[in-house]
């Protein structure tokens, strides 16, 4: 008769290739049950419809089936719960962070990655947005349009010039348009032709460059305006940025539980924590309440509600995002709010306090209490 720890051991071979890390250490793994030559393994997956369900169960499965002494394998599968989905990606984050490679980002520098489940919800728009009124709150702030193939920040944030590499450092220096510091494609490529040549030679290599040679100094927040879906950048990212945090864009309309699956999944394959929600072009045309059904659903802060407004638009194609501005229109006033509540969320370096700690500790234990 094989014992539990044989098990165990055995199972320290199933590999999770997205979270990086073996079923055991990753606490997937709920229970073992031992009858005679029957196992009975419990797996616990992140969601339930985890697109690696059927190979991490068979996998278990055979290898299990391969000790000898045992003749019957059953592995029962469920769905993790809030507090132990947590607990495996604090686990799978600390691996990647163990893992990183250096970068010009600073180790107190918030990382705040603004994804959506799909394009047009005003992601661009929004990352501009929180650079300009974290930048105008007096941070140093950085801004880096990771949507390499279809960047849109210079345009919207009226950053003009080149980027280019100082001399004597060899680090590329980011284009300043008001307090933040732009880096995106955009600031390389001159027109169309350059950047189809340039696509095959180096913009798969753009992102590592951005973080590894570019003087990003020393900044309180890197805003990161993603690039939609789930490649190769979002990879990069994870790899090089561990300590990046995601905030999700949404619009009222948007089906929370469909969107919510999507970004969990999203969330998941690059260990970045969801920290809030922004619901963007709220009013009378989209309706509301998209946003605070997600953060629901994902269980996280909703940011702020930003109406649909002109001058959103306006100052995306006159490249004056209104949060540079005093603008007192309904948006310009959203986003304002939207910004205390990510300092609030994602205090800087320095805001972390002992007491802040504890108390998010405490919140944090409330909620796997619930
Ligand atoms: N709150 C808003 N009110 C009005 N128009 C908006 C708002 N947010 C974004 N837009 C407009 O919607 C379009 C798409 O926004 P964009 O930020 O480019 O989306 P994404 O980056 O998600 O594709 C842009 O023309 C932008 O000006
Ligand atoms: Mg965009």
């Amino acid at each position: 008769m094989v014992t539990n720890e044989q098990v165990m051991k055995t199972l320290e071979g199933v590999h999770d290739p997205e979270l990086g890390g073996n079923v055991v250490e990753l606490g997937m793994i709920t229970d073992v049950r031992i009858e005679d030559s029957a196992v009975e393994i419990g797996l616990a997956l992140t969601i339930a419809e985890c697109p690696l369900r059927n190979q991490l169960e068979n996998d278990t499965r055979r290898r299990v089936e391969a000790m000898p002494g045992v003749e019957h394998v059953a592995v029962r599968t469920t769905a993790m719960t809030k507090k132990q989905r947590a607990e495996l990606m604090s686990v799978a984050r600390r691996r990647v962070r163990e893992r990183a490679e250096p970068t010009q980002v600073g180790p107190t520098t918030r990382v705040i990655a603004i994804a959506s489940g799909k394009g047009g919800v005003g992601k661009s728009s929004m990352s501009v947005n929180l650079a300009a009124g974290l930048a105008r709150e007096g941070f140093e702030v950085g801004l880096l349009d990771a949507d390499i193939w279809g960047y849109s920040i210079p345009r919207m944030i009226g950053a003009k010039g080149k980027l280019e590499a100082d001399p004597d450092s060899k680090l590329i220096e980011p284009v300043e348009v008001s307090g933040v510091k732009v880096v995106s494609t955009g600031l390389i490529i001159e027109e169309e032709g350059t950047a189809l040549m340039w696509r095959g030679l180096m913009l798969s290599k753009a992102l590592e460059q951005f973080l590894q040679q570019v003087n990003w100094g020393d900044l309180d927040y890197l805003v990161i305006d993603m690039p939609p879906g789930t490649g190769d950048v979002q990879m990069a990212l994870t790899r090089m940025l561990p300590q990046a945090q995601m905030v999700v864009v949404t619009t009222p309309q948007s089906a929370a539980q469909r969107v919510a699956t999507r970004v969990a999944d999203m969330a998941r394959r690059s260990h970045m924590p969801v920290v809030g929600v922004i619901e963007n072009m709220s009013g009378e045309v989209f309706g509301r309440g998209g946003g605070d059904e997600l953060a629901e659903e994902l269980g996280v802060a909703m940011l702020g509600s930003v109406p649909l407004d002109q001058a959103v638009v306006a100052g995306g194609d006159a490249g004056e995002p209104v949060a540079f501005s005093d603008d007192a229109g309904p948006a310009a006033r959203a986003l304002r709010e939207v910004v205390d509540h990510v300092i609030a969320v994602v205090p800087p370096a320095e805001l972390e306090t002992c007491t802040g700690r504890i108390a998010k500790l405490i919140a944090n234990l409330e909620d796997g209490a619930a």
